[in-house]
């Protein structure tokens, strides 16, 4: 490989373990966390969830299959790997935009995301100081946040908000964090990570998990999360959140799994490895929504709680649900001060090994595009995403009125959420759009079939889902979500 060293991708995962690991730790973060529970709670609970499980096995799973796929073939960033199979399959390179969409979007969920991991890390230096006041206290096996009124541990979210230089300082420590594991390469920073966070992840998760439903409101969050009303199955809002939760929750259509997959040695079984990176997350996400919601509904009085299951009242929404509501709901828990400390470090344990990923996807591609090394790549790329996370962050703050596109689904929204929609709602959809015709309708199926490890019954169907439904569903549900006023009346 030409260049100075740590330019171009001489390497590769060490074990099939460490590539799971990755990839696992890729797709596992604030999207099943957070943002999971958050669009479950706005958009119905049951009839998203439905709609989220057919989006990941009928669209998910397929589209991530396609671009570990390429990644291997091409070995390479994404957007090189993507031009250098289409040329191979006599097609024009200019597929490759497929993938720098993808990168582009990662990129931008990167600057917002790291915003958000900032807040982790500042909750869980709250519940350090509250946990030490509960040792001196003695009032560990009680409630987190001994003697304070619940208003004020509701607050604490708006109080982060508006201290901007305490909210600006969290996210420049995340995004170092972050830059500092990317600069030390697949091997030396990437995957050790990975393989040492994230199976105490899973540990602390598994734990949470046990605490909560057998102390909290368990039956409550079962009838929330999987009863619903079959009108709103059909409401292309739902729709198009329930596909862009997908493709965010598994790394999809972020040119993510294409540029983790060029590490992945010839003898990984990718369709394998498929399932587990999709069926870890998605058990992350529907089981983290069985964490969170006993403890948010065993804290609500009974009148309220019977008006949030029958639907009379929303649940609470968005990011508050995670920084406002269970910090609150810490406060009834036996342990509160310890769980909820355990809580949020689980919960920067997943999000970095996850910002992680978002920024090795446009370093993979700038460090040899420009021929310049890995560490600096990532610096560089880290400090812009940082500038631009570090303004829209304001959107908290000063800027919260700031509103500037007026139109379509960005009405109404600040940078911070224009940022999230772009994304989520467009940038990630149109790539996997692109991956799915081209891996199943350009690129060429010799040697695609070659890499993918399927045969028979399950390669045809694979051929069928990646052809077919996938590019049909995410164009229809892009298209509805985009316009949903088309379907309405
Ligand atoms: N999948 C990650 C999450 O759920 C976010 C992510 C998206 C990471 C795209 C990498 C690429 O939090």
């Amino acid at each position: 490989m030409a260049g100075p060293a740590g330019v171009g991708h001489t390497e590769n995962w060490s074990s099939r373990f460490a590539f799971v690991m990755a990839a696992v730790g890729s797709a596992v973060g604030l999207g099943n966390l957070v943002r999971f529970p958050a669009e479950a709670g706005s958009n119905g609970g049951g009839a998203f969830v439905i709609f989220y499980i057919f989006c990941v096995v009928m669209i998910g799973l397929p589209v991530l299959l396609a671009e570990t796929v390429i990644g291997r073939y091409g070995k390479s960033s994404a957007v090189d790997s993507v031009s250098k199979l289409a040329r191979a399959s006599g097609r024009s390179p200019l597929w490759a935009a497929a993938a720098f969409v993808g990168m582009l979007g990662a990129y931008f969920i990167l600057t917002y995301y790291s915003v958000i991991g900032g807040w982790v890390v500042y909750f869980a230096g709250v519940f350090v100081d509250d946990m030490a006041s509960a040792v001196s206290g003695g009032t560990l096996t009680q409630g987190a946040f001994a003697g304070q009124n619940s208003e004020d541990v509701a607050s604490m979210l708006g109080t982060l908000h508006g201290n901007a230089e305490m909210m600006v300082a969290m996210h420049a420590l995340f995004m170092a964090i972050t830059i500092f594991v990317v600069a030390r390469g697949v091997t030396g920073g990437i995957e050790k990570v990975a393989v040492w966070l994230m199976p105490t992840f899973f540990l602390l998760f598994l734990a949470i998990t046990v605490y909560s439903m057998l102390t909290g409101a368990f039956t409550e969050t079962l009838s929330f999360l999987f009863s619903f009303e079959p009108s709103r199955l059909l409401d292309p809002n739902v729709m198009l959140s329930a596909l862009g939760q997908a493709l965010f929750s598994l790394s999809l259509g972020s040119a993510l799994m294409i540029t983790y997959g060029a590490y992945a040695s010839a003898d990984t079984d990718l369709a394998k490895t498929s399932g587990m990176i999709g069926s870890a997350d998605t058990s992350v996400a529907i089981i983290a929504g069985l964490a969170i919601f006993p403890i948010v509904f065993a804290a609500m009085t009974p009148d309220l709680l019977a008006e949030v299951l029958s639907g009379e009242k929303p649940v609470p929404q968005g990011l508050g649900l995670m920084f406002s509501t269970l910090p609150v709901s810490f406060q009834t828990m036996p342990g509160g001060s310890l769980i909820g400390l355990l809580f949020f470090v689980m919960v920067f344990f997943a999000a970095l090994t996850s910002s992680v990923a978002l920024l090795e996807a446009s370093v993979s591609w700038a460090s040899r595009q420009f021929n310049i090394s890995r560490s600096m790549t990532a610096v560089v790329l880290g400090l812009m995403a940082f500038a631009i996370g570090a303004v829209a962050s304001f959107s908290f703050n000063t800027l919260a009125d700031f509103k500037p596109l007026p139109f379509g689904i960005f009405d109404g929204l600040e940078l911070f959420s224009i940022l999230d929609t772009v994304t989520g709602k467009i940038m990630l959809p149109v790539s996997a759009l692109l991956v799915a015709i081209f891996v199943g309708w350009i690129a060429d199926k010799r040697i695609i079939n070659a890499q993918n490890g399927l045969s028979g019954g399950t390669l045809a169907l694979w051929r069928f889902l990646i052809a077919w439904l996938c590019p049909l569903v995410i164009a229809a549900i892009l298209f509805f979500g985009l316009f949903p006023n088309l379907i309405k009346g």
